[in-house]
């Protein structure tokens, strides 16, 4: 059963502070919404993966930053934190890799199947033609899980969730070594009209979000708008980011830089 099914999808997410790691309180309400992107910034230790966890888990007081977090305004009783447990937030980490041993269209199309879409063929297609878009070396349909690099099994999730997941919150944790495109990773993602929350030490990414938090001590210390200037930063970093994939393609077949 999907999400929609058991209770109305959450449009809006709002996490209330909790205290920094020596206990001094956290000032922020932060509403998180469907459509926007929010990148997570902060020195190693400081509390990003807890906040994620905070998110994911629907802490109600009860982790050790104290957070709080509301669906659309009011905390969720207890049968609703249950009923959501895995099915209000996909998640994107950096480890994972299939252990299924099945082919690559076999298993998105009983994917499809599970999730209700409509037509789930059909569905599987398109996730494996977003997932050879954003490997780098195109995979097959009777491909089996288990024969997939690093990087093309990424693609895979990152298209099977843009493409075939209901959950209406995605949590990113460093997307930028995930071994694929990142700019058009994101991009797909993006499509999916989630509440999107990305850990990130990738500048373009951090400014390619709508907003950052800046956590510090186990605290979220700075919410930032991203500013005009802002922008036109991005702009000229993603220029050279197109660049260095450019030169990065070129030396991979052996090409000879000029
Ligand atoms: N507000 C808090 N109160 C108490 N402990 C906290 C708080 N925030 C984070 N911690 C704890 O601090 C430790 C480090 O936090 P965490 O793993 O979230 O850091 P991180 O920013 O994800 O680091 P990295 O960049 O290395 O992944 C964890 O054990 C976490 O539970
Ligand atoms: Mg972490």
């Amino acid at each position: 059963m999907s999400l929609p099914d058991v209770l109305p999808a959450p449009r809006e997410l709002t996490l209330t502070g909790g205290h920094d790691k020596s206990g001094a309180p956290e000032c922020a309400a932060l509403a998180f919404r469907v459509g926007e992107i929010t990148a997570l910034l902060g020195p190693t230790g400081s509390g990003k993966s807890r906040l994620l966890s905070d998110i994911e888990s629907l802490a109600a007081g009860d982790t050790p930053s104290g957070r709080t977090l509301l669906l659309d305004g009011r905390p969720p009783t207890d049968d609703e934190r249950f009923e959501l447990q895995g099915r209000l937030v996909a998640q994107i980490t950096q480890n994972m890799n299939f252990v299924l041993d099945m082919g690559v269209l076999d298993f998105l199309i009983a994917h499809a199947e599970s999730r209700n879409a409509p037509e789930p063929a059909a569905a599987a297609v398109r996730v494996l033609a977003a997932a050879n878009e954003l490997a780098g070396e195109p995979f097959a349909e009777r491909t089996q899980l288990t024969q997939l690099s690093g990087g093309q099994s990424r693609a895979l999730m990152i298209a099977d969730t843009a493409l075939l997941s209901t959950s209406p919150v995605l949590l990113i944790d460093e997307i930028e070594n995930a071994g694929v495109d990142k700019t058009q990773a994101l991009a797909l993602l993006l499509k999916s009209e989630k509440i999107i929350v990305m850990a990130t030490h990738d500048p373009v990414l951090a400014l390619s979000a709508h907003r950052r938090l800046v956590v510090e001590n186990g605290a979220v210390r700075h919410v930032l708008a991203r500013t005009e200037a802002e922008t036109s930063t991005l702009k000229r970093l993603a220029g050279m980011e197109a660049e260095f994939s450019r030169i990065r393609a070129a030396l991979r077949v052996g090409g000879e830089i000029r």
